[in-house]
């Protein structure tokens, strides 16, 4: 028995193969019928018979038009056609890409005589040997250059019994946490000011644990509540390393979630190992406050800094939750990103939507996402600190600017309910004012 195939629970899974090749007995076997979009199935919706080949240009059509709306449904799709040219697999991974959904390849790369022999046998359509020929032919010269056309992941079987005996085993986005209901205390941007998140922390009902030198290390809610933190727990404030602490106890245990903010991105990209996604590999450049932060993680016990590096490392670029009614991302984000893993999805819950200029103070200049945001899911972000607090669009921004002697805020979910506690001090001068409207604001 072969290893199972892991494919994204949220893909474009796209079948190769010759007429004969078997893609449609392997896509009824793994998949649900409304999950596999087939061009002889569209032939038949167009013209009544799936063998009208007159009828194949609308069949594409029908076939990438229910495979647009489902991936922006967020539902896996397979296509079963033959795929072999390159030409027919460029609108699918266009698609794919369009809708921020890796595109998976299954190549059934099956002996020709054993195809053609199948296909000729075909009792509603007998398919010549001489096409088999020429898809095959077309297959194994396109075979090696699948992955540079843009698929993710590409899988070969290569024999009738790895084709029969292989499973297919669905795998879900680290990004998709819609089990977790919740309820929720969702922390705003805590950048090293630790006291005030001890504080946060107990005011929400906390039980804070500590270590034999006193140091933070965890927090447990005695009605199983949990925090969930926006990001940028680093930088700025007097202890980026103690809110680390505490941060990844809590998640450790299970008492909070978290996704990453841009000084976490930063700082893994200054810790001088890869780390996936926007601008990966690259040495950051080491500001201020961002060298500061190095310094005392360097303090720190090498054990320390290696889980510190990997918990910033392994944060979601944002998480889904409650079924899908609530998104935390750490600069917002707009529905059409919800649950999507791209790059571009990613830098946009890291940066939001930036223009690519800079303001008087050179701070990215922001489009305001969350006017436009008209999606289902309350979205709870930080990222631009605020004065105030005030619902835009189902939208809220909880970073009140602890770090710039604001507060320290976190929202009560489904409550509603905000909590602040008030920062001891300006910990970090702010390079602008901060701001009133929402969604405006750069940090
Ligand atoms: P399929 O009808 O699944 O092939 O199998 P296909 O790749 O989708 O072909 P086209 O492109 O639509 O024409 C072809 C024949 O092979 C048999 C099927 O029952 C079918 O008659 N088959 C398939 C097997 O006998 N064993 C298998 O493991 C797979
Ligand atoms: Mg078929």
């Amino acid at each position: 028995m072969s290893q199972p195939l892991r494919v994204p629970a949220l893909s474009l899974v796209v079948l190769v193969g010759v007429a004969g090749s078997g893609k449609s007995t392997f896509a009824a076997r793994h998949f649900r019928p409304t999950q596999v979009v087939s061009s002889d199935g569209c032939r038949a919706l167009v013209a009544d018979d799936p063998r009208d080949q007159s009828a194949t240009g609308a069949a594409f059509e029908v076939a990438h038009l229910v495979t647009r709306h489902r991936l922006a449904n967020g539902l896996l799709t397979v296509l079963d056609a033959t795929s072999v040219e390159p030409a027919a697999r460029r609108p699918l991974l266009e698609l794919a890409r369009e809708h921020d959904v890796p595109a998976v390849a299954i190549v059934l790369d099956l002996p020709e005589e054993l195809c053609a022999r199948r296909a000729a046998e075909r009792p509603d359509r007998a398919v010549a040997a001489a096409v088999v020929h020429r898809q095959h032919m077309e297959l194994r010269a396109g075979l090696h250059g699948l992955r540079a056309e843009g698929f993710a992941a590409v899988h070969v079987l290569r024999t009738e019994a790895e084709a029969a005996g292989t499973a297919v085993d669905l795998v879900g986005s680290p990004l998709d946490r819609r089990a977790e209901q919740g309820p929720f205390d969702i922390v705003g941007d805590v950048h090293g000011c630790l006291d005030e998140l001890e504080e946060l922390l107990g005011r929400l009902g906390y039980e804070i644990a500590r270590d034999g030198a006193g140091r933070a290390v965890g927090a447990h809610h005695p009605t199983g509540r949990r925090a969930v933190f926006v990001g940028d727990l680093v930088d700025r404030g007097p202890d980026p390393a103690g809110v680390l602490r505490l941060a990844m106890g809590m998640v450790a245990a299970g008492d909070a979630l978290a996704v990453a903010g841009n000084h976490e991105h930063k700082l893994v990209r200054a810790l001088g190992r890869a780390g996936a996604g926007v601008g990966a590999g690259g040495q950051a450049k080491v500001g201020g406050n961002l060298a500061r932060t190095l310094e005392l993680l360097g303090a720190e016990p090498a054990e320390f800094q290696a889980a510190a590096f990997d918990f910033c490392a392994g944060l979601a670029g944002h998480l889904v939750l409650d079924g899908g009614a609530l998104v935390v991302a750490h600069a917002g984000l707009k529905e059409a990103y919800h649950g999507r893993d791209s790059d571009r999805a990613l830098a946009f819950a890291l940066f939001g939507d930036t223009t690519g200029e800079r303001d008087e103070y050179g701070l990215p200049v922001r489009l305001p996402w969350a006017e436009q945001y008209r999606g289902r899911a309350t979205v709870v972000y930080g990222h631009t600190p605020m004065f105030e607090h005030r619902w835009v669009n189902n939208t809220l921004c909880v970073d009140t600017g602890c770090c710039f002697g604001g507060s320290l805020t976190a929202l009560r979910y489904p409550e509603r309910e905000l909590v602040s506690v008030q920062a001891r001090r300006e910990h970090y001068p702010p390079v602008r004012p901060l701001r009133h409207e929402p969604g405006v604001a750069a940090s």
